[in-house]
């Protein structure tokens, strides 16, 4: 059976690690997840008074979180919270409210910085806005990936440590699914 796993990348710069970790997840992950990118940078900013034009990216962004088994969100800290592209996409996909699309769904978080904390605080902020839309994220093991520029072999492949620890992440969260998902 096939898990189609909708993937949020918190970054949109070209060289984003977070984009990075997510390519390494992708060639990491168990056979049948596979992963969807659900893209967030062309939705508008929410405005409930835009709800009855339906704004077509919106609706695509919608239909394809509903269309996800499971997600996956590869972020970095931004101040100490989620870059802010990554809520408002949360907040288009929470309303209106008796349709909201990420209600029941199992999530990974991956948090990334540059520093040692490995966007702690960033990833307990997504955890809190994922909790409030219903969105049952895995609370182990936890991954905060800290000084990522040392997790990668210049601009290479990721060093075998934290590609054996994320195998080992994949597992865990294909096993977090199949207890939303029935197999
Ligand atoms: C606007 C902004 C705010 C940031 N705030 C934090 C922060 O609060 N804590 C932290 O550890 N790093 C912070 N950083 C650094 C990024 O988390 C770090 O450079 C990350 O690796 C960038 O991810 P990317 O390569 O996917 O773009 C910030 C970066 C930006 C651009």
């Amino acid at each position: 059976m096939t898990l189609r796993i909708g993937l949020i990348i918190g970054s949109l710069r070209q060289a984003s690690y977070s984009r990075r970790i997510a390519q390494a997840l992708g060639e990491l992950a168990p056979p049948g997840m596979v992963f969807n990118e659900l893209a967030f940078a062309d939705l508008a900013l929410y405005n409930g008074d835009l709800e009855p034009q339906l704004p077509q990216p919106w609706q695509r962004f919608r239909a394809e979180v509903v269309a996800s088994d499971a997600l996956l969100f590869v972020v970095p800290e931004y101040n100490r919270s989620i870059p802010g592209g990554v809520k408002n996409a949360i907040d288009v996909g929470s309303k209106p409210t008796a349709q909201n699309c990420w209600s029941g769904k199992p999530a990974l978080v991956v948090s990334q910085s540059a520093g040692p904390l490995g966007g702690l605080a960033g990833s307990y902020a997504l955890k809190q806005a994922l909790a409030a839309v219903n969105v049952a994220t895995m609370p182990h093991p936890e991954v905060y990936l800290g000084r990522i520029a040392t997790l990668f072999d210049g601009d290479g492949p990721m060093v075998s440590d934290t590609q054996e620890f994320l195998r080992g992440v994949l597992t865990s969260f294909e096993t977090w699914i199949t207890r939303f998902v029935p197999r």
